[in-house]
């Protein structure tokens, strides 16, 4: 067990360090002379052309990942996009028009609930794209094409790696539809694709920023409750900071669209509640000051995690670990990485079995 970890004291650590290494096999193969090639889509322009609709249905984290991607295929492909958990599209009789891409995301390829959805789907006529870890898994294997993530084996129950990957997956087939679609030029492309290959080392340094997070988590192991906040992409890295935490520390914590905090959560905020705020959307950085400062007048202590140079953050928050620059869509893959070691380090302190929660599967094969 102890060789399998490879000097790490879990596999949830391990494979967080993994990320880099994983994140570049990803993407490096489908990268060629400042174009994006992914040969297993198997779709001509024409056909890219014609998507009028994309449908993201999956479970757990890969419903994250499907969220965070809703914003960058409708702002950088123009496509509109719904994001459905695979547990309740199944039992809506979605509506599929003709020109609809169904997209399944799942690591290990026979989630259930995933695979009666790419059922239902391929029923109803869809076209279906498969973004999974296990090659030759089910849903590999009954979707009509299948692009894999290049994670490697993950091995602790919440996922980090793959996440990571499924994201990697989801933006070089954002800016292929982008570029054939013209919504970008060949010019934006390639800074996109320069900013995709930067990410690797990013997420190094902010992995070995892991003391740091250490000593903060360690303040907040007698937590009751977290709130995460955040807007549009960063609600969607909202949910997953969220997921994180709970599943393996057993700390209650809700993920919230910043905005709508004052329509419900705000009732929950005492003295010393830890809210974790979210901001690398330049364009939403004072809304989201302002809700922090709603929060922070109420007595929460705020950790905000933003983008480097974002300094007026100071002035709203009590704790802050800024991120590398990156262009605004591919944010997600560097503020998951400070959330995934709160998390991890919180459960570590708390003495909890952080690679098998309890109650948890890594697979749900079942209903
Ligand atoms: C389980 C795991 C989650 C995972 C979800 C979907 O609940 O504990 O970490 O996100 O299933 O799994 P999949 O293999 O389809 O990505």
């Amino acid at each position: 067990d102890a060789a399998e970890k490879g000097g790490y004291e879990h596999f949830m650590l391990k494979e967080m360090y993994e990320q880099p290494k994983a994140i570049a096999d990803t993407f490096s193969p489908r990268i060629k002379d400042n174009d994006i090639v992914i040969e297993e889509l198997n779709m001509t322009d024409e056909e890219i052309k014609n998507i009028h609709k994309i449908m993201i249905v999956a479970c757990g984290s890969a419903s994250h990942t499907g969220m965070t991607s809703k914003y960058i295929f409708e702002g950088m492909a123009r496509i509109p996009v719904e994001v459905d958990l695979a547990s309740e599209f199944r039992y809506r009789n979605p509506i599929i028009e003709e020109g609809t891409l169904v997209i399944i995301i799942s690591q290990s390829g026979e989630t259930a609930d995933s695979l009666a959805a790419l059922r239902e789907a391929k029923g109803k006529g869809a076209k279906v794209l498969g973004i999974v870890n296990v090659v030759g898994s089910s849903i590999a294997r009954e979707a009509d094409n299948v692009m894999y993530t290049w994670a490697g084996p993950e091995i602790a129950v919440a996922t980090t790696k793959a996440y990571s990957c499924q994201l990697v997956a989801l933006y070089l087939l954002a800016m292929k539809f982008a570029r054939v679609r013209e919504k970008i030029t060949a010019e934006e492309l390639k800074s996109y694709i320069e900013d995709l290959k930067r990410i690797p080392d990013q997420v190094e340094l902010l992995l070995n920023n892991k003391n740091k997070i250490q000593k903060f988590a360690n303040r907040y192991l007698a937590a009751r409750e977290v709130f995460f906040i955040g807007r549009g992409i960063d609600y969607a890295i909202s949910m997953e900071g969220s997921l994180k935490l709970k599943e393996i520390s057993y700390i209650h914590s809700e993920a919230y669209a910043a905005g709508e905090l004052k329509h419900g959560t705000i009732s929950l905020i005492e003295e010393g509640t830890l809210v974790a705020a979210v901001l690398t959307q330049e364009e939403l950085y004072q809304k989201m000051i302002s809700n922090m400062r709603e929060v922070s007048t109420r007595g929460a202590f705020v950790l905000a995690v933003t983008n480097e140079g974002n300094i007026e953050v100071e002035r709203a928050a009590d704790y802050v670990i800024y991120i590398p620059k990156t262009n605004k869509y591919f944010t997600n893959s560097l503020a998951i990485i400070p959330l995934q070691l709160f998390g991890y380090y919180i459960a570590v302190g708390r003495g909890c079995d952080v690679d098998k929660p309890r109650n948890l599967a890594k697979s749900v094969t079942v209903e």
